[in-house]
């Protein structure tokens, strides 16, 4: 019983405490790294990528997929310049107005088929251009 109290065990559980918990620490860190990179798409344009993490932050993903199959909302693969049908019958364009407006305003434009279950966002200028600049990319041919 001695032993268990002496310092030198005390250190020894000290150091072995420590470890252990580096070990964790960094281990997760690590599977946590790895995850995100491969949901993450990598971009040629740095503001697509700022972009794309925005739209991760902000939780678009959650409901905007971007590899063209639909979610909660339509699919951000292909939507840059490409033609809605709105809930009220008429039909529009996607580009920045609409874009914007989506985010700002999303019950005025409902996309037809689709809930109107979009939150509105005031975000940042520099985060939206980064998210219109992501969304673009995912369109081919890319808009200039
Ligand atoms: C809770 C789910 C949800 C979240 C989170 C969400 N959206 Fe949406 N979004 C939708 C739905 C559903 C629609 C289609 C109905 C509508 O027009 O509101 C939509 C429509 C849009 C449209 C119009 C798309 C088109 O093809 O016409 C844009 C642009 C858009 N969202 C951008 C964003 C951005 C940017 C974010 C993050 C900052 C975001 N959304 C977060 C659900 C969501």
């Amino acid at each position: 019983m001695s032993f268990i109290h002496s310092p030198q065990r005390r250190w020894l559980d000290l150091v072995v405490g420590i470890a252990l918990l580096s070990l964790l620490g960094f281990g997760s860190r690590y599977i946590f790294l790895l995850n995100n990179d491969s949901r993450e798409l990598s971009l040629d344009s740095a503001l697509a990528m700022q972009g794309q993490r925005v739209s991760t932050d902000q939780g678009c993903v959650a409901c905007h997929t971007v590899d063209g199959s639909i979610g909660v909302g339509p699919s951000w693969r292909g939507m840059w310049g490409r033609q809605e049908t709105l809930s009220n019958g008429r039909t529009i364009v996607v580009n920045e107005a609409y874009f914007r407006n989506s985010l700002t305003d999303p019950q005025s434009q409902l996309v037809q088929g689709y809930a109107n279950v979009m939150p509105r966002f005031f975000l940042k200028e520099d985060e939206i251009a980064a998210l219109i600049a992501f969304a673009q990319t995912l369109s081919s041919p890319p808009p200039q």
